[in-house]
């Protein structure tokens, strides 16, 4: 009987060219060395099933987006997503976005960031694993090209308060916080569920839908690189 080795996601398509671990990523990010071009580049860390890296590629072919995503199996369903929709613009990694940000991207180098629903790590002796932390929000301002924006949304409140507390505090010269709203489809086309009630909603991740299903408050803001 064949074994399969650890890590292999069993895809029905070839994610050749929308999968790599973060070690075989060129040392330096940036759409020429990973894309071959030089559209701008916007990173997604913890993409999960990677919804937004599916629709944000494809709202925006103009620009490249990388996502991040530390768990090998979520990083291939992403990845199968992108290569069935067949998104040239776009790859995903597997590994931990946190060295990657510190040590492989430049200054100046990325239109922009997201970091949606990042793992709670609620026990405060755990509080040091979250990736919005001191040190990668510094990292977040320093890779971004001016007016650059970083988008950080999340269901659990004291994570947000704390995170809008300790940004003002290690990056200030990122002002204050641009409150940021739930998307609808204003343009939808007509069917049952649009005809007679109010624009249905745009998901921008899998947790984002999870939360708006089951009427969980989501804390969303965005900062912009002035
Ligand atoms: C709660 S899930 C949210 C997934 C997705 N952003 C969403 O909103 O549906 C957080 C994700 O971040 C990933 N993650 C946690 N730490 C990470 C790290 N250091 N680098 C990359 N991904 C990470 C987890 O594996 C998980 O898939």
């Amino acid at each position: 009987m064949p074994r399969h080795p650890i890590n292999r996601y069993a895809s029905t398509i070839s994610l050749d060219h929308h999968l790599r671990m973060v070690d075989q990523l060129p040392s330096v990010i940036s759409s020429q060395t990973l894309f071959g071009n030089d559209a701008p580049l916007q990173l997604e860390i913890g993409s999960g099933k990677g919804l937004f890296m599916q629709n944000a590629s494809g709202k925006h072919p103009e620009h490249n987006f990388l996502g991040v995503e530390i768990a090998y199996k979520y990083a291939a369903q992403a990845a199968e997503r992108l290569a069935k929709h067949n998104r040239t613009n776009a790859i995903m990694a597997s590994g931990d976005a946190e060295p990657l940000l510190n040590k492989s991207i430049a200054d100046q180098t990325l239109a922009a960031v997201h970091i949606y629903f990042p793992d709670p790590w609620w026990k405060k002796r755990h509080k040091k694993r979250r990736v919005v932390n001191s040190q990668s929000v510094k990292h977040i301002y320093r890779v971004l090209e001016p007016s650059g924006s970083f988008h950080f949304w999340t269901d659990v409140l004291e994570y947000f308060e704390s995170a809008i507390e300790m940004i003002a505090a290690e990056v200030p010269q990122f002002g204050p916080p641009i409150p940021e709203e739930p998307e609808v489809d204003t343009n939808p086309i007509a069917t049952e569920a649009t005809t007679n009630l109010s624009p249905p909603p745009i998901y921008r991740t899998h947790f984002e839908r999870r939360s708006r299903l089951h009427q969980i408050p989501v804390y969303r803001v965005r900062y912009d690189k002035r």
